[in-house]
């Protein structure tokens, strides 16, 4: 075609605590932040991945794209939990079209959900090194009831959500457009999230392990509000440091280091776990990111547990932004809430 139409796309990361919205533009190969946005939900909203009131989810998205005056009606969504299923699979060698006619026949072994009810995507990784009959693939599942709660709020809304992708993936994809893969070089994705704590293992650019752990941010208000008998907003401010009549910030400090240590153990865990089950495999590197990344001991409880460098994701980092319409303190403080939402923003039309 002469005139390639590149469809406008904005990313919209519908989290447990909050949506956010990212539009890029994309010119001579840089992208430039075009709007980002973030709308919190009531904690109720979503609980286990599950969307509970579409009302109020649809409105945040809703406020999202009008405030911010966005045209586009097209969406790169994704989602993640229990509901999703990833899984590195080994096949023989065959085509794109050939592994598309076959993939319901072979999911089926490894999915663990009745395959008619599933939406189905795989993707080829390339031939395996040992045996270069046989191929590595990336196969993705979810429940059809499950994806179409995602689709039906954003159509409720108005929007038409053409990419589905995956949080991990959408991780995936901002990382690289942000550091960029090293060949060999393996490195863990870590996304600190509200409720979920999502891990990629990279090699170059090939997935080895894909985890999400039932466990994130939340942790930290839980246990403030059950400690001193708080309300959920009450408790998420104490938490971020806003001082509340007979609640003892020596004792606040407190909890949050256990918290934090505990989340931390749980990425060591999910990651000693990989190391077991893959030969002489090891994580060179950790990015952490999602909005608990921001918690000051995080980095250091993990760095001191893994023995490898931690640094946090910025997805912002190479993005041109204009300083009238960003302040890049602002920009800097908020990145990693940013990851997912900006991995989708990257996606084109025609993108798995
Ligand atoms: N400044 C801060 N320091 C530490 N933690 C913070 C800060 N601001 C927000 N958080 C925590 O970050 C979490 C929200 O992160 P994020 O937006 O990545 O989660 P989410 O995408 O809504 O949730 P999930 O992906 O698990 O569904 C909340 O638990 C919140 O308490
Ligand atoms: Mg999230």
């Amino acid at each position: 075609m002469l005139f390639k139409t590149k469809k406008d796309i904005i990313g919209i990361d519908v989290g447990s605590s909050s949506v956010k919205l990212v539009q890029l533009k994309e010119v001579k190969g840089a992208y430039h932040l075009v709007n980002i946005g973030m709308a919190s939900l009531p904690p109720e909203a979503i609980v286990d991945n599950t969307i509970m009131d579409s009302h109020a989810v649809g409105e945040a998205i809703r406020n999202l794209v009008e405030s911010h005056h966005i045209k586009t009606k097209n969406v790169a969504t994704s989602i993640s939990g229990h509901s999703v299923i990833i899984r590195k699979i080994q096949l023989p060698i065959m085509t794109e079209e050939e592994m598309e006619a076959s993939i319901q026949w072979e999911a089926e072994q490894y999915i663990p959900f009745d395959i008619a009810e599933v939406n189905l995507d795989f993707q080829i990784l390339g031939p395996d090194e040992k045996d270069p009959s046989q191929m590595h693939v990336i196969l993705a599942a979810a429940k059809n009831d499950f994806v179409n709660e995602y689709v039906t709020v954003f159509k409720e809304v108005g929007l038409n959500p053409l990419v589905m992708d995956i949080d991990c993936f959408a991780m995936e994809n901002a990382f690289e457009a942000t550091y960029g893969f090293e060949e060999g070089e393996i490195v863990a994705l870590v996304n600190l999230g509200a409720s979920a704590i999502n891990v990629n293992v990279l090699r170059g650019r090939e997935s080895l392990f894909n985890r999400d752990i039932q466990a994130g941010g939340q942790a930290f208000s839980d246990e403030i509000q059950k400690r001193f008998g708080l309300n959920y907003e009450d408790a998420e401010k104490v938490r971020l440091g806003a001082e509340v009549e007979d609640v003892d910030p020596a004792v606040v400090a407190e909890i949050i280091t256990e918290v934090a240590e505990s989340l931390a153990q749980e990425v060591q865990r999910s990651l000693d776990f990989f190391s077991a089950t893959s030969a002489d495999e090891k994580v060179q590197k950790l990015f952490i990111t999602g909005g608990v990344s921001k918690t000051a001991q995080i980095r250091d409880l993990i760095e001191e547990r893994m023995g490898v460098p931690v640094e946090v994701f910025d997805p912002f980092r190479h993005m041109v932004a204009n300083e009238k319409d960003f302040d890049p303190e602002y920009l800097q403080a908020v990145g990693p809430f940013f990851t997912v939402a900006s991995g989708l923003a990257m996606r084109r039309l025609g993108d798995k």
